[in-house]
C-alpha cells in the first residue's frame, strides 16, 4: 500500500504513539486536514513501506535505479548524492558561481573543491550552458571523483547532459546534474531532454516548476550507489509524510494524462505569448522560461515597469534581461496579463 492509498485508509487502532496531536488536535486551523495525514513509524501506519513502494513506482516512472522522495529540497538532494558518491579529501569539480549548496555538499562531504569558470552569455547576461570542452581542462589536470553541473541555468540554458557524462565516464568521474529547474522536462517531448536517465545524480525541485508543495524535490540515482545511506546522514528521523505523500501524488499527476495536457497547455499559451509579442526577443532553450530583453529598454527598466506599471514581478533581472518563470500553475490570464504588459513595452 503507497502512501496515498495509505491515507484512504480507516484504521480503528488506538494509538498511544507520536505525533503528539495524534491526527485529532490541530493548533492551526487552516491545517485542520494536514494533522490528519502527520503520521509516524506505527506498526498501525507502517508508513515506510508506503514511502518504499511509492519511491519504487517513481524510480519505474523516471526509468532511474532508484528515485528519492526530499522533503528539504534540491539542496539536500545534491549533498546527499556528493556524500554519496566521494570519500573524504576526494576533489569535486563545481561551478564557481553556483547554487550554495554545491560547495555546502563538498565541505560536508569534507572533500576538496576545484572550481571552473563558465562563459557568460554577453547578449542576456547569463551565465551561458556548459559543455565538455570547458570540463575538460580541469578532469584532465585534476584527478576528480564528481561533477557538478547545472543545467538548465536558472535562465533556461541547458547543456548537453549526454556529451559531459560521456566525458566523465572516460576520466572516471560521477556526474551530478542539478535539474531544480527542470522537473518538468521527463513528461514532455516539448521540453528539453531530461538528465534523469543520463547523469549518475540527478536533482530536481518539484516546488518549482511541477506544482509541489515547498520543499518537494527528488533525487534520481542512474548508477551502481542507492543514495538512501547518505541521505539518512542529512534527513530527520520523523519525516513529514503529508509532504512525502504530496510527492506521490504529484509524480503521479505529471504521469498522468491530464498533467501532460496541462503541461502541454502551458507551452501552447506561451508559445502564443511569444508569437504576438514582436517587439520582444525571447531567449534560453526552456520555453516555460519567459526570458526576454527589448532594444528599447534595458533589462532593469523592463522589470521596473512590468512591476510598477503592471504589477508583474519578475524571478530576476541582469542589465540586459528579465526572466520571468513558468510552472504547471500557471494560468492562461497569467500569461495574458503579461501578455498585455509585453505590447505595451
Ligand atoms: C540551480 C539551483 N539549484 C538548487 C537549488 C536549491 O533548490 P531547493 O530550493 O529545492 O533546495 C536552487 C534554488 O534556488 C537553484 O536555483
Amino acid at each position: 500500500m503507497s502512501l496515498i492509498q495509505l491515507f484512504r485508509k480507516k484504521s480503528h487502532n488506538a494509538l498511544f504513539t507520536t505525533p503528539s496531536h495524534g491526527q485529532n488536535f490541530f493548533i492551526v486551523n487552516k491545517f485542520r486536514q494536514f494533522y490528519k495525514f502527520d503520521i509516524s513509524e506505527t506498526d498501525t501506519h507502517n508508513p515506510e513501506e508506503g514511502l518504499r513502494l511509492a519511491q519504487d513506482k517513481a524510480a519505474q516512472i523516471y526509468g532511474t535505479k532508484y528515485t528519492s522522495f526530499l522533503t528539504n529540497g534540491s539542496s539536500s538532494g545534491i549533498i546527499a548524492a556528493v556524500l554519496a558518491a566521494t570519500e573524504p579529501e576526494n576533489k569535486v569539480l563545481i561551478h564557481e558561481d553556483a547554487h550554495q549548496s554545491h560547495l555546502n555538499a563538498v565541505k560536508l562531504a569534507g572533500c576538496k573543491p576545484v572550481f571552473y569558470k563558465l562563459p557568460v552569455n554577453n547578449e542576456w547576461g547569463a551565465y551561458d550552458k556548459n559543455t565538455p570542452e570547458i570540463l575538460e581542462p580541469y578532469l584532465k589536470t585534476n584527478k576528480i571523483k564528481a561533477v557538478i553541473i547545472t543545467s538548465p541555468t536558472y535562465e533556461g540554458f541547458v547543456s548537453d547532459v549526454q556529451a559531459i557524462k560521456d566525458l566523465c565516464k572516460e576520466y572516471g568521474a560521477y556526474l551530478i546534474t542539478d535539474e531544480a529547474h527542470g522537473a518538468l522536462y521527463p513528461f514532455s517531448d516539448e521540453l528539453p531532454q531530461s538528465a534523469v536517465k543520463i547523469s549518475d545524480f540527478t536533482v530536481q525541485s518539484l516546488h518549482k516548476t511541477a506544482g509541489g508543495l515547498n520543499p518537494t524535490a527528488l533525487l534520481h540515482s542512474n548508477c551502481e550507489i542507492n543514495p538512501a545511506k547518505a541521505l539518512s546522514m542529512i534527513n530527520t528521523t520523523s519525516p513529514s509524510y503529508p509532504l512525502l505523500a504530496t510527492i506521490e501524488a504529484n509524480i503521479n499527476f505529471l504521469n498522468s494524462s491530464c498533467g501532460r495536457k496541462k503541461i502541454n497547455e502551458l507551452i501552447q499559451n506561451i508559445k502564443n505569448l511569444k508569437n504576438s509579442c514582436s517587439n520582444i526577443e525571447f531567449g534560453g532553450d526552456d520555453i516555460t522560461k519567459i526570458l526576454i530583453k527589448s532594444k528599447k529598454l534595458t533589462g532593469d527598466e523592463i522589470s521596473e515597469k512590468l512591476y510598477l506599471d503592471f504589477g508583474i514581478e519578475d524571478e530576476r533581472n541582469n542589465s540586459k534581461s528579465v526572466l520571468l518563470l513558468c510552472g504547471i500553475g500557471t494560468s492562461y490570464k497569467k500569461l495574458l496579463r503579461l501578455q498585455k504588459a509585453l505590447l505595451k513595452m
